[in-house]
């Protein structure tokens, strides 16, 4: 009973914020491409800026491009992203999101 209470008070405080911020939301929610990888991307790739610098940099970039970019995210912005996630992020973006 307690629980049913919590969740239904959750929704009701859900679909207020989502009213007030809707128009804000709208232009700021990235959806990326569904594929393989896209998790890690996007739990990676999200911590210091908006998912749209992918969405903006594919006409650009071609797996070597994406290479170089991860790169630099990992030693220059200081990216804490394992290896292994570093190559699923690159593979990713290499198929999704290069030229
Ligand atoms: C530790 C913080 C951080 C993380 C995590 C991060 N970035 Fe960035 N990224 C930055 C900063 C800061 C800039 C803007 C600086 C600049 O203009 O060079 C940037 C800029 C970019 C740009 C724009 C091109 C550029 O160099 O200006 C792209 C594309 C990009 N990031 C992709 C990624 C991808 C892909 C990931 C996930 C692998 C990622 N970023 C994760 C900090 C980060």
């Amino acid at each position: 009973m307690r629980a049913r209470m919590k969740s239904l008070l959750l929704g009701a405080t859900i679909l207020a914020c989502s009213a007030a911020s809707h128009a804000l939301a709208d232009e700021q929610e990235i959806v990326l491409k569904d594929a393989p990888g896209r998790d890690i991307v996007e739990a990676n790739c999200s911590a210091c800026h908006s998912l749209d610098f992918i969405q903006m940099n594919s006409p650009f970039q071609d797996e070597r491009g994406w290479q170089a970019y991860v790169n630099k995210m990992v030693t220059i912005m200081g990216a804490p992203i394992e290896e292994e996630d570093q190559k699923a992020i690159i593979a990713y973006l290499a198929a999704n999101y290069g030229r």
